[in-house]
């Protein structure tokens, strides 16, 4: 496997060296290749993010990428919006699942359900018009983007307990009645059992009764908030991992941002990273590799090992180590 590392900025630094120790522990034959972006780039050179950097993403077979800063300039083009279209990964895929020893919001830990975000069009179509007195953002719907989105969610429904719930809010905003079209008529071809809710409500039945969702299909911005909102579930923005993903190309990040308030002090939750990689290896094939990761995450967080936003006193790079080591002794 040749797979792209990107730090990116802020705590971004930290996870990743984290997450990289730990898959060399399982000593695989991969090619590494260290790629420079983001918001820090932008200051050293003028751009955050160039072709050749595009170039070298899409020449390796994947991507695991901590996190980066996006100021609200508007002469600054994400890197992460840039990444997502150009490689054009429409599905987002967002896990929101208990680990064992780590309380959220409830006392009860029975739910495990999985965002699907749509992750090229909605309201980060980059259509604006920015004015003094008027600034508008287009939002697209089109039925291609929502047709493979639904696939998506439908295929992963399949394999879980055929159940999926359209996130819109088509009531409002017209655009939606399309995407709820079309993900309504996709879940019905293929046998999923399906209901919608508007957003808002869903929002409050989310957090408050996860354990009546299993997949989840929603437009690009729904879901991003939707997303960090379920955090609370499980105990924090430290513990969500992704995927984006493409018909070619696949990427693996932390949910989290660069976190500039706690940068610097290497005490960053690095299980995000560490269970985006955890993604990585299960995409890749690598099940034994994923599974005997689990294990050791479990067996740190039983120990009471973790960063001081689950409660612990151990660092990022401590956090690391003991779950590299932990995968070392399991395989000699
Ligand atoms: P954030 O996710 O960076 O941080 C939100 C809060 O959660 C902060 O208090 C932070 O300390 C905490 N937090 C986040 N990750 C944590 C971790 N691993 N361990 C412990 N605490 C953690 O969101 P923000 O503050 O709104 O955004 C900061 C910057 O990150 C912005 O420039 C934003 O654009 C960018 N951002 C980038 C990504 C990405 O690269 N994928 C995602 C979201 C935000
Ligand atoms: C995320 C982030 C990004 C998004 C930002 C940084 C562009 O919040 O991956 O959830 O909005 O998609
Ligand atoms: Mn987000």
């Amino acid at each position: 496997m040749k797979l792209a590392v990107v730090e990116g900025d802020g705590i971004g630094k930290e996870v990743i060296p984290a997450a990289v120790e730990i898959l060399d522990a399982f000593e695989m034959d991969i090619e590494k290749v260290p790629v420079e972006l983001g918001y820090g780039k932008w200051e050293r050179t003028g751009s955050a993010i160039t072709d050749e950097d595009i170039e070298t993403l899409k020449e390796c077979d994947c991507v695991l990428f901590g996190a980066v800063t996006t100021p609200p300039d508007p002469n600054y083009k994400s890197v992460l919006l840039t990444i997502r279209k150009e490689l054009d990964m429409y599905a987002n895929i967002r896990p929101i699942r208990p680990l064992p020893s780590v309380k959220g919001i409830h006392e009860r830990n029975d739910f495990n359900f999985i965002i699907v975000r749509e992750n090229t069009e909605g309201l980060y179509s980059g259509i604006e018009e920015i004015g003094d007195e008027v600034s508008t953002t287009k939002r697209v719907i089109t039925r291609k983007g929502a047709k493979r989105i639904a696939d998506y969610a439908c295929k992963l429904a399949n394999n879980r307990m055929k159940k999926l719930t359209i996130v819109h809010k088509s009531n409002v905003m017209k655009s939606d009645k399309l995407f709820l079209d079309v993900c309504r008529e996709t879940a019905t071809d293929t046998g999923i059992v399906h209901r919608d809710e508007l957003v808002d409500s869903f929002a409050y039945n989310l957090i408050t009764s996860p354990w009546n969702y299993d997949v989840i299909v929603t437009t690009n911005l729904f879901g991003d908030i939707l997303s960090d909102m379920s955090g609370a579930l499980v105990g924090g923005l430290g513990l969500l991992p992704s995927a984006n993903i493409g018909d070619k190309y696949a990427f693996f990040e932390p949910v989290h941002g660069s976190a500039p308030d706690i940068a610097g002090q290497n005490k960053a939750n690095p299980l995000a990273t560490i269970l985006s990689l955890k993604m990585l290896l299960e995409w890749h094939g690598d099940i034994a590799e994923a599974a005997i990761l689990e294990e050791a995450i479990d067996s740190a967080l039983n120990m009471g090992i973790c960063t001081p936003d689950l409660g612990g006193k151990y660092t990022t790079s401590e956090v690391g180590n003991i779950i590299a080591k932990y995968i070392r002794t399991r395989l000699e």
